[in-house]
């Protein structure tokens, strides 16, 4: 780590509006993990700090949607991801969350110390305005047609059809989401980052200064500022935030991405006394762990505030990481299309480290990748069971079997004896050099290249067959085995956490440094092993076959919501709906029609009339169950035969995703004849 003390680690803080996924664990929270359970095996002072998201426009918007207040939004939902983390072994020094007071003080505090020092722009321009709630909209809360390729829906800030950047005076026919009216334009006052006066400032300090950032970052930032950097409004006209501490500024709270980098803040300052040396000592090093989609703003903007402020650290390194799509789609919170952690948890209880192994080993650190069932089950069944927990299993069983569990000593060195230990010394600083440039994946191959080494050992010795005839050659093999899972439950240790614990008690061995990791006389002999479980088992087919299945099913549910979508009518005048006369009536008698399946034959008694009607809901409702009920009924409907009945008028029901039909009832008794309308 060279010249630092210390290392502060923080992981983009989630919306508390939807739970955890893997995309966000491949992406952030697992490679943080591991870092941090890294340098803490080094011995090394470190923080992994996290908490939940908690402003910001879409917390509103869902919270208007259900009918709850944005508090419990995010009340419900930071206790689901708290917990899918804690659960799943993310090891957080403090996971707090924005809404919290000391996170409000802080950020206020900071923005005032930039105000007081005119580090903002005031601006007053025009922004929509909904008058019937009297309030300025956010962006997301408009939509209209967008001008580049007249999709009807689109977002004040950006086409979610053609992907183009939009503000939202640029919109055709704009429309509050409120209140479904025309938005009007109106002055407002804002506060602004002139991030463009920093340009200068983040050529040297980023395209110049950090050059080691992973390229996909450097690059992101390089054609950021390549591009011309604008003021950025640093408040919104909003009721839920921070609100922005000056006078002058009811209705106003700070930006959603001004307050949320602050949060890192805010945590650590809520964890310790001691958070202005995790902040603000040069000695100090700051990592942000974060997806790609967060670059500009832990890269570009939080620096230059952290830079206005003047007395933070800033980042050393953003290790940010691509996507992770799910079967070859992209994951999405809206459509459901997701492996959720919450319910993987539950769904694979003691297999969290199969998870982190899958994501880690297929990360997204240079380019996106696809998370596949069939991959999860090959990665569980082709490398943690087959080659981890297969050596691990053979090395113990043999040494109960033969030695009674005893470490046996090691005698006269074979070649081939000396080649694997000195590997096995060498892989340490292999894994190292990936770790420590977060090279994840790679590093995590290299640490399984110590179960490989032990593998292939194992096998090309083959002791069980020596035994007979060669006892003392068997107790050199099995030491050297032995040394090599010892080794393991160090090297994996960042990975594979929950699994290494229980590895070292099957070694009945306690939990070593980094520093001894390499060493090859980790258990002396006569060391006492205890009988081991399987540290992995098989994944069936059938397991994976239902994951898959659960999202085919999300896949076709998804596809009929579309579909009713697609088939909403044309608009109508009142006239055309004028044209029918429904009428509400009570079913008089009802009876199978002999020989079909969906038929029922109903007497309703309409108001009118006494009439007929032959409705195809007889797979939903049992006659009996219908007499009495009152129903709505369409009385002018042509009269038609239907298997030799005269059906005069059509049961009005509502049809479900599933199909299945509801008939359609007034929610209190009226007269028969009652219209519809
Ligand atoms: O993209 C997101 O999910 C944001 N909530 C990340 C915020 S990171 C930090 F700034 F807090
Ligand atoms: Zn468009």
């Amino acid at each position: 780590m060279g010249e630092f003390k210390r290392t502060l680690i923080t992981t983009a803080l989630p919306y508390a509006n939807g739970p955890i996924h893997i995309g966000h664990l491949a992406g952030v929270y697992v490679p943080a993990d591991i870092y941090a359970r890294y340098l803490r095996l080094k011995n090394e002072e470190v923080l992994l700090i996290g908490g939940s998201d908690e402003h910001g426009v879409p917390i509103t918007l869902k919270a208007k949607n259900e009918g709850i207040t944005p508090q419990d939004v995010v009340d419900k939902f930071h206790t689901i991801i708290k917990k899918s983390f804690q659960d799943f072994g993310i090891s957080f020094d403090i996971y707090s969350r924005t809404s919290a007071k000391i996170h409000h003080q802080t950020a206020s505090e900071f923005f005032n110390k930039m105000y007081n020092q005119g580090q903002f722009i005031e601006k007053t321009s025009e922004q929509y305005y909904d008058e019937e709630n009297q309030q300025f909209l956010a962006d997301r809360y408009i939509i209209g047609t967008c001008p580049k390729c007249g999709f009807e829906k689109a977002y004040g800030d950006q086409c979610e059809s053609c992907g183009t950047s939009l503000s939202p005076t640029e919109l055709i026919s704009p429309t509050s989401m409120i209140s479904g009216n025309k938005p009007v334009l109106k002055e407002t006052k804002h506060w602004y980052l002139p991030l463009d006066q920093y340009e200068p400032w983040l050529r040297e300090w980023i395209l110049e200064g950090h050059k080691e950032w992973k390229p996909n970052v450097y690059g992101q930032c390089k054609s950021w500022i390549d591009s011309g950097l604008l003021p950025r409004a640093v408040t919104r006209d909003l009721d839920w935030g921070v609100p922005v501490p000056v006078e002058d500024a009811a209705g106003k709270v700070l930006y959603v991405w001004f307050d949320a980098p602050i949060g890192y803040i805010s945590a650590t300052r809520e964890l310790t006394p001691d958070w202005e040396k995790y902040w603000k000592d040069p000695d100090t090093r700051l990592i942000h762990f974060i997806g790609k989609d967060n670059i500009v703003f832990h890269c570009i903007i939080f620096p230059c505030m952290l830079k206005a402020e003047g007395t933070f650290n800033l980042p050393d390194n953003v290790p940010a990481n691509e996507f992770l799509n799910l079967e070859n789609d992209k994951i999405s919170t809206s459509r459901n299309w997701a492996v959720w952690l919450h319910e993987y948890l539950e769904e694979f209880p003691g297999k969290e480290d199969v998870l982190k192994y899958v994501l880690t080993a297929n990360a997204p650190e240079t380019k996106d990748n696809d998370f596949t069932w069939k991959d999860f089950q090959a990665r569980n069944n082709n490398e943690l069971v087959a080659i981890l927990g297969n050596f691990v299993n053979r090395a113990l069983v043999l040494t109960n079997k033969y030695f009674s569990g005893r470490v046996p000593e090691r005698g006269r060195l074979s070649e081939y004896d000396q080649e694997t230990l000195n590997a096995l010394a060498s892989l340490k600083g292999e894994i190292e050099k990936s770790l420590d440039s977060f090279r994840f994946r790679e590093a995590l191959k290299n640490a399984m290249d110590l179960a490989r080494l032990g593998n292939k050992y194992l096998a090309d010795e083959e002791p069980w067959k020596k035994w007979k005839t060669d006892p003392e050659r068997v107790q050199t093999i099995l030491n050297v085995c032995l040394q090599i899972t010892a080794n393991l439950t160090i090297g994996l240790e960042p990975f594979l956490p929950f699994s290494m614990e229980k590895l070292r008690g099957f070694l009945n061995f306690e939990k070593h440094d980094w520093s001894m990791l390499g060493n090859t006389d980790l258990l002396s002999a006569n060391h006492q092993v205890n009988t081991p479980e399987l540290l992995f088992e098989k994944i069936e087919d059938s397991v994976v076959e239902a994951q898959i299945q659960k999202l085919l099913d999300t896949k076709k549910a998804n596809e009929l919501a579309q579909s009713r979508v697609n088939s909403a009518k044309e608009s109508i005048e009142f006239d055309d709906f004028g044209k029918m006369d429904i009428r509400v009536g009570t079913v008089l008698e009802a009876e199978k029609v002999d020989k079909t399946k969906k038929l029922l034959k109903l007497k309703i008694d309409t108001g009118i009339d006494k009439r007929t009607v032959v409705s195809g809901i007889a797979e939903y409702y049992k006659p009996e169950d219908l007499i009495g009920r009152q129903v709505s009924i369409l009385v002018n409907l042509e009269p038609k035969k239907l298997r030799g009945i005269d059906s005069q008028g059509m049961i009005l029901c509502a049809e479900n995703a599933d199909g299945t039909l509801s008939v359609v009832s007034p929610d209190q008794k009226v007269n028969n004849g009652s219209e519809v309308k």
